[in-house]
């Protein structure tokens, strides 16, 4: 019975006369007396039954016990619908099927939010029945396109000469700097495998293995503190070329997102991405993923208060703080509750304050403005290149303090002015990122990307000469992909030398003895004939939610999990029984 099938959506008016069978689900009801109207819903749309009890009484009665949900097989035949009762909300709206005969195949309950409304339902309950939600037409449309993204994904690549390649998800340790997942081995009984944070490690293996151009549409697994752009695990397109600099490996992922942006939302992106220095997007944003579609720039005014009389700011630059500020446009928007809000909001970024004040032709009002001499003042008038009507906020303290509060502050004010063009797509290439910083609380190196960054040829015999301030003048090559503010991809020029790799690690604090237990492989692989090599990974979620413009990335996933790591659906994670954790020599201990 399934054989003849036709797809609600597919339905049109060169259909018209044509004998068709739908398959598919209950979507509205209408009686309107002796004649019963069925929306039917299937993958592709929606088309209209129509059940006639003079033609058939049998049929009609039919239709009508049925409610929503229920799963129909609908024969009959295309007609045009008259002029008044054309639909202009469905594409099939000038067709129906004029039904011959239907077929209950299965019953629904009352589903516990309606399927055929745009409406707010608790997002618990829509991921506890996710196949009921996954029905509805704004993730119905989520998933389709995600398919497409990986299809064309795969379709573009291939034709670029990559090769499709599975990496284990059983695994060792791969260090993106979250936490692993582990999965106990029973038969290495108190050995673990962890889930890979990335392909890393392995992508790299296939370029020494002469498999020059690898991708990979593949799950990554985090165990880190979750967000609207963070899942535990995730997917990313992954990929690693041999013999390849930065500049051709971005040729190739702006022509992979331009097609993309074209087959998923029919918009043309028209200009080359443009690049940054991670200097500068420090320096002008305070985040290395700015969103450019906002032009409010940080400033920084320390020399401009160094000799101050007004005591918190030169107080603050005496034991090494920072001065920095925005100005924002005073179109009377706004309002002193506002201003007062950010005080307190800026806590959250360990600011103490939010100090401000307006400028307005040619004068400072309010706020700190009768701390400031005349001299700051036109100093102040020229650091902000202030002409229109604006209000100036600072933040004062330590630098990485004042970078995280300007680069929030940035944004939420813009946001709250309505300052922010939501159909921009701001494509930013940022490079030049340092190798390595140093923490002080651990006192010890970090990777900035991963440890596995090749550095800037030139900046290699500084390794040899290492301080935590001349740390920073080490630059890596990589490079990461922004969009609107969100970090989509990033990826480098990867170290080929054993022994430079080896070094890295030392600087890192990870012993020649760690090395070897966690990556011997890898330095062993470098040393038979090891590629130039580097690659990149897309975030393949966080492009899919800003491309369809949605809130989070469980809008465009088909099985998220909640901000506490949990499957509302299938209630993962669960306790094991004892059996299961006896076999795996496994004990929990109760707090
Ligand atoms: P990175 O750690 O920057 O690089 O990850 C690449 C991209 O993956 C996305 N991403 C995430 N998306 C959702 N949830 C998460 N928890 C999450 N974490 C990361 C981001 C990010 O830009 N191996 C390197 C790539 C390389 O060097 O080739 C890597 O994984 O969009």
């Amino acid at each position: 019975m399934f054989n003849n099938r036709s797809y609600c959506g597919e339905l049109g008016i060169e259909d018209n006369g044509k004998e068709v069978t739908v398959f598919g689900w209950v979507d509205r009801k209408r009686d309107l007396g002796g004649v019963v109207f069925l929306e039917i819903r299937d993958v592709t749309g929606i088309i209209q039954a129509v059940f006639d009890s003079s033609f058939s009484k049998e049929n009609a009665e039919i239709a009508d016990s049925t409610r929503s949900e229920f799963v129909v097989a609908v024969t009959g035949k295309v007609r045009e619908r008259s002029p008044e009762t054309i639909n202009p909300n469905i594409p099939t709206g000038n067709i129906e099927i004029f039904a011959s005969s239907i077929e209950i195949l299965n019953k629904s309950l009352v589903p516990p939010f309606p399927i055929d409304i745009r409406e707010n339902v608790n997002e618990e309950v829509r991921l506890k029945y996710r196949y009921l939600d996954l029905r509805r037409e704004d993730m119905k449309e989520a998933i389709l396109k995600r398919h497409k993204m990986m299809q064309l994904t795969r379709e573009y690549l291939s034709s670029h000469r990559f090769i499709e390649i599975e990496t284990p998800i059983l695994n060792k340790s791969t260090p993106e700097g979250a936490r692993d997942f582990l999965v106990p081995s029973r038969i290495n009984k108190g050995e673990f495998y962890a889930l890979p944070q990335s392909p890393q490690l392995f992508k790299q293996i296939l370029m020494v293995s002469g498999f020059d151009r690898y991708f990979q549409i593949v799950k990554c697994f985090r165990d880190e503190d979750l967000r609207n752009d963070r899942q535990p695990e995730f997917t990313q397109i992954d990929m690693e070329l041999s013999f390849i600099t930065p500049k051709m490996i971005m040729e190739i992922i702006e022509g992979l997102i331009k097609k993309a942006v074209k087959e998923l939302t029919g918009r043309e992106i028209d200009y080359s991405f443009p690049v940054m220095d991670y200097d500068e997007a420090i320096s002008k944003y305070g985040t290395d993923a700015p969103d450019t579609r906002v032009s409010i720039e940080i400033r920084d005014c320390s020399d401009i208060f160094v000799n101050s009389s007004f005591n918190v700011f030169s107080s603050s630059l005496s034991t090494g703080g920072v001065i920095k500020g925005i100005a924002v446009p005073d179109s009377g928007k706004l309002s002193r509750k506002m201003t007062d809000d950010y005080s307190d909001y800026v806590r959250k970024f360990g600011a103490k304050g939010f100090p401000m004040f307006k400028y307005n032709d040619g004068k400072l009002e309010g706020g700190i403005s009768k701390f400031i001499s005349e001299d700051e003042k036109l100093k102040l008038i020229e650091r902000f290149d202030l002409k229109e009507p604006s209000v100036v906020f600072f933040s004062v303290d330590k630098e990485q303090i004042v970078n995280a509060t300007l680069a929030h502050m940035r944004l939420k004010i813009a946001r709250d002015l309505d300052l922010i063009d939501d159909n921009k797509l701001n494509f930013l290439w940022v490079t030049n990122f340092p190798l390595i910083e140093y923490h002080e609380e651990d006192r010890r190196f970090y990777a900035v990307h991963h440890p596995f960054t090749a550095p800037v040829a030139d900046h290699i015999p500084l390794l040899d000469s290492l301080t935590p301030e001349n740390a920073k003048k080490i630059k890596a090559q990589a490079y990461d992909i922004v969009l609107n503010g969100v970090e989509i991809g990033g990826g480098s020029i990867r170290i080929h030398d054993s022994s430079l790799q080896s070094k890295i690690f030392n600087i890192l604090g990870i012993s020649e003895e760690e090395a070897r237990v966690k990556f011997s492989f890898l330095l062993d692989a470098l040393q038979y004939g090891a590629p130039p090599h580097g690659g990149i990974a897309l975030g393949l979620d966080r492009i899919m939610m800003l491309l369809l413009k949605r809130s989070s990335i469980r809008e465009v996933m088909a099985f998220p999990k909640t901000q506490k790591g949990q499957c509302m659906m299938s209630e993962a994670p669960s306790p094991v029984t004892e059996e299961q954790l006896n076999e795996l020599s496994i004990r929990i201990v109760k707090k």
